[in-house]
């Protein structure tokens, strides 16, 4: 075969200029067809669409022919000609084709419209559908949205360890990491395991949050960000939760709450534009396909203004519900925890925008966030979003020494753990905020995709850690 560099398909689509010979490499979608001539949809997966190949059959070996089948993978020289029938600008006229790959014909994506649970199972092969493809470019452009907000704002992109020795929401929802026989612990007078001999000669896990470091970084640089793998071991079958998950957390020195829920909104809203700008093709085609009214949405939420309201004000709201009728399955009261069914009936019910709830009772928040006056309450920040529920968690932290460390006392953080946190109080205190948002939980909204496990490539939840 005559060697052509290749041009991706997204460039030939692209291109204006016809009667070239080109190089076009990619996988079978579909064949379709008759005696004659043969139309191969090929796609590469720079693009949502795929470029059409023409094949004149006359001209090519019988053998050859038999391998061109749904999911092989071919190297296809031809004339790039402008298109008049296939819905494209271009397609190929093929000169010359290589199989570089065959493929069997217990291939599992043969026909549209698989389930997401049957192609969930096939997880290694699902970014060959339309539908992943899509989603896991959008993934990589987020990412890019992402780096390049706090970037432009003179964040700096902060690395919080993955392995540590503290529990960070104190929710005691960690995978343990070790390196000692399970079979054979060593237990010391009291039967307690004995981990002086452990790798890092103490317990260590997979950090739930990069927050506590991120709070001595910002406590030095100003403004950061993390953007890592967060793990949580909570036992939380649901379409919004994951055991591994990506979490971006900015903090900034001398931020209070108003100027932490500003910088929320906007952080989001930037990303949302980002989507807007850069994957249109890719939003267009999950709109037609998983959910009519995503892009309406996506616009809905960048022309309006978060609504902001306390705890208090929530909760009041949702018992005016009850009393007007509605049945929630869990209770509301003051002072328990809410529950996506109440975040989602102020979001979609009430407001029918996105919420920012301040001010939540400290029972049911961490033992960092900064006390209000009243007592009751901490200056907590949560981000409820439509078809989500919480998008994001944030607050004010706690800068006065005595009353952090009363408050870690009370609600058992180990004060051995935290030692190196509490310094910051000690060393030069300041106000500062942050937040951390949920990167998938963002996904599924600029996707549309209703469970969490279909955006990321390999979701990893309660009895599942295949591939
Ligand atoms: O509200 P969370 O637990 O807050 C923290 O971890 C703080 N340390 C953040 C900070 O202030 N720097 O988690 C933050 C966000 C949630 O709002 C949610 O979007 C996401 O992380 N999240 C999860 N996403 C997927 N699967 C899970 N199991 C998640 N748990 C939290
Ligand atoms: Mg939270």
């Amino acid at each position: 075969m005559e060697k052509i560099s290749r041009t991706r398909v997204v460039d030939l689509l692209n291109a204006e200029t016809f009667g070239t010979a080109v190089n076009a490499k990619g996988w079978v979608r579909t064949r379709r067809g008759s005696k004659q001539v043969s139309f191969i949809a090929l796609n590469d997966g720079s693009t949502i669409h795929n470029i059409q190949i023409v094949v004149d059959l006359g001209k090519f070996d019988e053998e050859l022919l038999k391998l061109i089948t749904t999911g092989a993978c071919l190297s296809v020289n031809g004339i790039l000609v402008e298109s008049v029938g296939s819905g494209q600008k271009a397609e190929v006229q093929a000169t010359e084709i290589e199989v570089l790959g065959a493929c069997d014909n217990s291939y599992p994506l043969q026909k549209k419209g698989h389930s997401m649970e049957f192609l969930r199972e096939v997880a290694h092969l699902r970014p060959r559908t339309n539908t992943f493809g899509a989603i896991f470019r959008i993934r990589h452009h987020m990412a890019i949205a992402i780096h390049r907000f706090f970037h432009e704002r003179g964040f700096f992109y902060f690395h919080t360890p993955i392995i540590t020795g503290s529990d960070c929401e104190g929710a005691g929802q960690m995978f343990q990491v070790t390196t000692m026989n399970l079979y054979d612990l060593p237990k010391d007078d009291n039967g307690q395991i004995d981990y002086s001999n452990d790798f890092f000669g103490k317990q260590a896990s997979l950090t739930v949050s990069g927050q506590l470091e991120g709070e001595l970084a910002a406590l030095a640089l100003g403004a950061i960000y993390t953007f890592g793998p967060t793990f949580r071991a909570e036992n939380s079958n649901t379409p919004r939760h994951l055991a591994e998950f990506w979490m971006i957390e900015p903090e900034v020195a001398f931020n209070e709450i108003e100027e932490n829920m500003q910088l929320a909104e906007d952080f989001i809203k930037y990303c949302l534009q980002w989507a807007l700008d850069n994957c249109a093709a890719d939003l267009q085609f999950l709109n037609d396909m998983v959910d009519k009214e995503l892009i309406e949405r996506l616009k809905f939420v960048l022309n309006n203004s978060f609504v902001r309201l306390t705890y208090t004000e929530g909760v009041s709201i949702l018992e005016k519900a009850v009393t007007g009728g509605h049945k929630f399955e869990f209770p509301i009261y003051w002072g328990a925890d809410l529950a996506a069914e109440h975040e989602r009936y102020l979001v979609e019910r009430h407001f029918k925008a996105p919420v920012i709830l301040t001010d939540y009772p400290k029972e049911i928040k961490s033992f960092y966030m900064k006390q209000n006056d009243d007592g009751k309450t901490v200056r907590a920040m949560d981000v409820l979003f439509p078809k989500i529920g919480e998008i994001i968690g944030g607050s004010q932290r706690e800068e006065n020494y005595e009353k952090l460390k009363c408050r870690a006392a009370e609600m058992g953080v180990p004060e051995k753990d935290i030692w190196w946190y509490m310094d910051t109080r000690r060393f030069g205190t300041a106000p500062h905020s942050g937040f951390g948002l949920g990167f998938e939980r963002l996904l599924l909204f600029v996707t549309g995709m209703s469970n969490i496990r279909d955006v990321i490539p390999f979701p990893r939840t309660p009895n599942n850690a295949e591939f």
